[in-house]
């Protein structure tokens, strides 16, 4: 699927990645040099400058992303955990078909399941019919799942998928039974506002009346919070976008020196737009060999690399509403912060 970045021309999907320790390149890193090379092309062509959030995630920027989720003021991981733990039989039983249909159960970027865990097992203890289906395409990522669920769960039916979301959602109409797709975190939100409806249209299509999604959506709230989620007193997240150049100068022989480089985050409470940048402390000329061409940077010129959307609950039901798609209910924590929400077809 080709996304776009937001008012830019330059295509690619945004960042999903895994929430799990996978340090070994995924199929998509190990192939997508060509692809990175254009896009860094085209990123750096243009004005203003941008490059997709979905390069983050090498191996150190997995890395770096797990040490996020630890971090005090990285409240998203830990606020969905929260509420999921708090509303786990609620979750589970509107999952769950009321005729007794067989549930299969599809979750994209499935990761280390850590969060999912508590669903299957609620759903489990229920005596649910019903099949798991872990996507991702590290086929490490959901190896390493995979054990966990033989271990921790060995009564769970699983089926994991290697695969792209869009060809794993494409296989989904064959599935008798109702269809429950998760895409829990805050994914949603690393995508541009036309890509993200563009995105849930094309799951909605694949959907049958009766079958459900469970969508992360980060809440909006009070704008200082949500800007220091994004540049942490630890420096890990500024430390998670300036290894996107590490990879570039690894990956695409370029030169980029850090040292001349900072992370710069910033929170549009009008937009709801969490967006970092890498900020150019002086003039200087960036080469890289792969693409056999240099790049003239100015002092104190940007590169837009990354959005974190947040949203608002009316914003999430037209969001839902223009897909063809209904809020069913609206799991929140206790404070507010981030919500799990249930989508039907619309009748
Ligand atoms: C993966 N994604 C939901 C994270 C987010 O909050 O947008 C990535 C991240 N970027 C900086 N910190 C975390």
């Amino acid at each position: 699927m080709a996304l776009s970045l937001p008012d830019q021309t330059i295509t690619s999907q945004p960042a999903l990645p895994s929430e799990s320790n996978d340090s070994e390149p995924n199929n998509a890193q190990r192939t997508t040099n060509n692809e990175l090379a254009a896009h860094v092309l085209a990123g750096l062509t243009r004005q203003p400058r941008a490059l997709s959030s979905m390069y983050f995630y090498d191996a150190v920027g997995s890395e770096l992303f797990q040490q996020i989720m630890a971090l005090p003021e990285y409240y998203p991981t830990r606020t969905e955990f929260g509420l999921l733990t708090r509303h786990r039989a609620a979750i589970a039983a509107a999952l769950t078909s009321a005729d007794g249909q067989p549930l299969h159960l599809l979750e994209l970027g499935a990761g280390d399941g850590l969060k999912t865990k508590i669903l299957l097992r609620e759903l489990l203890a229920a005596g649910t019919d019903f099949t798991y289906a872990p996507v991702d395409i590290s086929p490490t990522a959901l190896e390493g799942l995979a054990a966990s669920l033989r271990t921790e769960l060995p009564a769970l039916r699983v089926q994991p998928l290697v695969a792209e979301y869009t060809a794993a959602l494409a296989g989904l109409r064959g599935q008798p039974g109702r269809k429950a797709v998760l895409f829990l975190g805050s994914n949603i939100g690393n995508f541009p506002p036309e890509a993200r409806q563009q995105f849930l249209g094309a799951l909605a299509a694949q959907l049958g009346p009766d079958d459900r999604l469970l969508f992360g959506f980060d809440l909006r709230k009070d704008p200082r919070q949500i800007r220091a989620a994004y540049d942490d007193g630890q420096g890990v997240t500024a430390a998670f976008n300036l290894n996107l150049l590490t990879r570039l100068n690894r990956e695409l022989q370029a030169d980029f020196d850090l040292a001349a480089w900072e992370h710069f985050a910033d929170y549009d409470p009008q937009t709801g737009a969490m967006r970092s940048f890498l900020v150019s402390r002086r003039a200087q000329q960036v080469h890289i060999g792969a693409l056999g061409r240099s790049f003239d940077v100015e002092a104190w010129e940007a590169i837009h690399t990354e959005n974190s959307y947040k949203f608002s609950l009316p914003q999430i039901e037209q969001l839902a509403a223009a897909a063809g798609l209904r809020v069913l209910t609206a799991f929140e924590d206790e404070q507010q912060w981030f919500a799990d929400v249930l989508l039907a077809p619309q009748p």
